[in-house]
């Protein structure tokens, strides 16, 4: 399963990709604004940071603009993937930058019949949106279920991925990762957590101790 990091954020993206964590970054104009900032230089760099994928999304809502948006985009380098919304402009701008060899994310996905017809417009990523499900009571984690599903039914036909969004916690990732998910796009703070365990932080503390007792250096 791929590691997407789901933040704007240059020092976050940084210091995950030194640990070799990372397959590429997904943002959206939220995470953008959170940073402040030219949002233009931040997008530039981030390509220039990570080799795998970077989702920019586009701000307008209706075709042309998306296609001019899109193409700007894809200016920032070689490895941006163009985020759409889902909506008929959306899918429709998802067709015509597929086509010019221009990969795209569907996003704000949230029923398998979204993924469907967002796989069937030539999407490369369809973006399901797991925690905002469960936020209104519903069990987000099934419609990863779903989308698998139906995206397995037709392996010949589909080769877009699922990249689960709106990720809350770790076990998100471990129950996306049972399914079978592409991708996983994290929070900055969720991939922390992954990283952390008490026993490890307890286990480093007490060899740290015992080798001190020797009094001798490696
Ligand atoms: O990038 C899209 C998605 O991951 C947003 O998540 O936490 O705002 O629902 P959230």
């Amino acid at each position: 399963m791929k590691i997407f990091l789901d933040t704007a954020n240059l020092e976050s993206i940084r210091k995950f990709n030194d640990m070799g964590l990372l397959d590429g970054i997904t943002t959206n104009p939220s995470l953008m604004s959170k940073e402040g900032g030219n949002p233009k230089d931040i997008m530039e760099e981030i390509t220039k940071i990570i080799k795998g994928d970077v989702s920019l999304e586009v701000v307008s809502t209706e075709y042309s603009g998306m296609i001019e948006e899109g193409k700007r985009l894809r200016q920032y380098g070689k490895n941006v993937v163009v985020k759409v919304p889902m909506t008929p402009d959306g899918l429709k701008a998802c067709k015509h930058l597929t086509s010019e060899g221009i990969p795209v994310n569907v996003t704000l996905i949230f029923s398998p019949n979204q993924a469907l017809l967002a796989a069937k417009s030539g999407a490369k990523y369809v973006s399901p949106f797991i925690g905002r499900l469960d936020d209104i009571g519903k069990d987000g984690m099934n419609l990863i279920k779903d989308i698998k599903k139906i995206f397995d039914n037709y392996k010949d036909d589909f080769k877009t991925q699922i990249l689960v969004a709106s990720i809350r916690h770790p076990i998100h990732v471990i129950d996306a990762a049972k399914i079978g998910a592409h991708v996983v796009t994290l929070p900055p703070t969720v991939l922390d957590k992954m990283l952390q365990h008490p026993l490890t932080d307890i286990g480093l503390e007490n060899f740290l101790s015992d080798w001190k007792k020797l009094k001798a250096g490696i």
